[in-house]
C-alpha cells in the first residue's frame, strides 16, 4: 500500500480545479475510481494503486515536479516580483504554487534554470558542500593573464570574508570569424535571428570567451570573479547544473520537463 490522499484534495492537487469546484465535481458523479463513481470527498485513494479518473483522463499525483526553463534577460529569478515579471510566470498553464527556482540567475543573465518544488534536492544542488558544478559561458571585454586564471582557479578575493571556492576557467575558441560569433555561438545564441541586434550594443567592449565551473553560488559570482582582474561579463549563461546540460533546443523564455534520467542524475 502506498501513500494515500482525500479525492479532493487530490484532484485540486493535481490542477483540475480549486478544493470547492473539485468538490462539486464529486458530488455531480464525474470523478471515479477503480471503475465506481465516487461522490465521497474524503475518500482516502492510494495515490499508487487506485485509478482515479475525471473529464476522460487519469489523475495522477506527482509528489515532486521539475523543469528546465531557459531563463532570458528581463525576468528575475523568484517567485514573486512586484516590478518584473520572474521565472514562475513563464511556466505557462503549470500549477506553480509550490514551485521555486534553485538558486538565482541574475535578471541579464540567461540559461539554464531548474524550478521544482523539491526542497531537499534543491537544497543539496546548491550547497558548496556538496560539490555540485555549476557550468557558465561568460563573455568579458579583457582576457586573463595567465597568472590570473591561476588565481581565478585557487580563490578569488571578490571583497568576502573568504576567497571564492576553487573554480574551473577554460577560453572558448572555435573558427568562427569574429569574436562575437565565438561568444556567440559558444552561448548558442546565433541560431536565432536578430541575436546580433539584441545582444550587439549590451556586448559593447566584450573580447574573450570563457567556459566557468564553480561549485557555490554566491551573489553576483562569475561577475565579481572577472571584476576582481579588471575585467567586466557583458554577456552570461548558465549551461548546465550538475550532469544536466541546457537543452539548446529551448529558446530563451521556453521550458520543458527534466526527464527522469536527468532527475536520476541530478540526485547523484
Ligand atoms: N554569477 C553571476 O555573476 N551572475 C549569475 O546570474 C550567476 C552567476
Amino acid at each position: 500500500m502506498g501513500e494515500k490522499m482525500r479525492l479532493d484534495r487530490l484532484l485540486a492537487e493535481c490542477g483540475e480545479g480549486t478544493r470547492s469546484e473539485v468538490k462539486t465535481y464529486i458530488k455531480k458523479g464525474r470523478v471515479s475510481v477503480n471503475g465506481a463513481v465516487v461522490k465521497d470527498n474524503g475518500l482516502k485513494v492510494d495515490l499508487a494503486e487506485d485509478e482515479v479518473i475525471f473529464g476522460g483522463h487519469r489523475v495522477v499525483y506527482e509528489k515532486f515536479r521539475y523543469f528546465m526553463l531557459n531563463k532570458p534577460q528581463g525576468c528575475v529569478s523568484a517567485t514573486r516580483d512586484g516590478l518584473s515579471a520572474t521565472v514562475l510566470d513563464l511556466l505557462n498553464g503549470e500549477i506553480t504554487r509550490d514551485l521555486f527556482p534553485v538558486g538565482r540567475l541574475d535578471k541579464d543573465t540567461e540559461g539554464f534554470l531548474l524550478i521544482t518544488n523539491d526542497g531537499q534536492l534543491g537544497h543539496e544542488l546548491l550547497s558548496p558542500r556538496k560539490h555540485v558544478d555549476k557550468c557558465y559561458i561568460a563573455c568579458v571585454t579583457k582576457a586573463l593573464e595567465p597568472a590570473q586564471i591561476e588565481k581565478f582557479r585557487q580563490g578569488v578575493d571578490v571583497g568576502d570574508d573568504k576567497l571564492t571556492m576553487p573554480a574551473g576557467i577554460e577560453l572558448v575558441t572555435g573558427a568562427a570569424a569574429t569574436p562575437y560569433e565565438v561568444a556567440a555561438a559558444a552561448a548558442g545564441i546565433i541560431r536565432r535571428s536578430g541575436a546580433t541586434e539584441k545582444y550587439g550594443e549590451s556586448m559593447a567592449g566584450f573580447q574573450e570567451t570563457y567556459k566557468v565551473t564553480l561549485q557555490e553560488g554566491r551573489y553576483h559570482q562569475v561577475k565579481r570573479m572577472f571584476e576582481a582582474f579588471g575585467s567586466k561579463v557583458v554577456y552570461l549563461k548558465r549551461i548546465s547544473m550538475g550532469d544536466v546540460c541546457l537543452d539548446e533546443s529551448l529558446a530563451p523564455g521556453e521550458y520543458r520537463r527534466l526527464t527522469e534520467d536527468e532527475v536520476e542524475a541530478l540526485r547523484r
